[in-house]
């Protein structure tokens, strides 16, 4: 969604929720599991910047031990021990490992990851602070259950997948109570943009998608004579 700076966080949410879930293959969904893993990152990171702005804030605190060094997604096969605390975005990380990817493959996602925390770690402080807020309260439960539309979830890494999203609609339920004192104001809309554009630049079919919706408005747009 390139040069819609002006939607607001509950249109781009439901853009990302509007994408093809059902659609994809295991090799998609991996790839779009490849893209949170990166989305994982900078939700760590952004929480990290919110407790800072917020130092006395005891509810972002509380928060923090349910996404940072917690066992609450703990036991998982190949991922976590009983009782093993981690960070989600590493358990995702392990996760992903569950299955070997193609090299070239495996480099190409990193770098539009890569560029995608670049663009995130450039934005905002105030807005990356208040992100949390809205990802956490009902913004991320869309996406999951969207997410978990798709059909095919019997390799390792996808089912490990699985249980990570589950798990965080357990947990979120709860995490929205912890930020709805906090008023995003809109200003998260910019982050939920990058983490659409991330996913398109990941999952290829969902870009093609775009563009062949958009291809009919570009056609009416055209002289006559040009269409031929
Ligand atoms: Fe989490
Ligand atoms: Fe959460």
């Amino acid at each position: 969604m390139k040069g819609h700076d002006a939607l607001g966080e509950a249109e781009i949410v439901a853009a990302i929720c509007a994408l093809d879930w059902q659609g994809l293959t295991r090799a998609e969904l991996m790839d779009a599991m490849w893209a949170y893993y990166f989305f994982s990152i900078q939700f760590r990171e952004n929480l990290l910047v919110a407790r800072a702005l917020f130092p006395g804030d005891a509810k972002l605190k509380a928060l923090e031990s349910e996404e940072c060094d917690t066992a609450n997604l703990s036991p998982y096969p190949g991922v976590a021990d009983e009782d093993e605390r981690l960070n989600h975005d590493e358990f995702m990380r392990r996760a992903i490992g569950l299955v070997p990817m193609d090299a070239r493959r495996s480099r190409e996602i990193r770098r539009h990851g890569t560029r995608y925390l670049e663009a995130v770690r450039r934005s905002d402080p105030d807005a990356r602070a208040l992100s949390i807020a809205s990802y956490e309260r009902g913004g991320l439960e869309q996406v999951f259950r969207a997410i978990l539309t798709a059909p095919h979830w019997d390799n390792p890494a996808l089912a490990a997948f699985h249980h990570f999203l589950r798990g965080h609609l357990q947990l979120d339920d709860h995490h929205g109570s912890l930020v709805g004192h906090l008023n995003t104001q809109e200003k998260a809309a910019p982050l939920w943009l990058l983490f659409h554009d991330l996913l398109l630049d990941c999952v290829p079919c969902f870009a093609r998608a775009k563009q062949a919706e958009a291809l009919p408005a570009l056609i009416v747009c055209m002289p006559a004579a040009a269409q031929v």
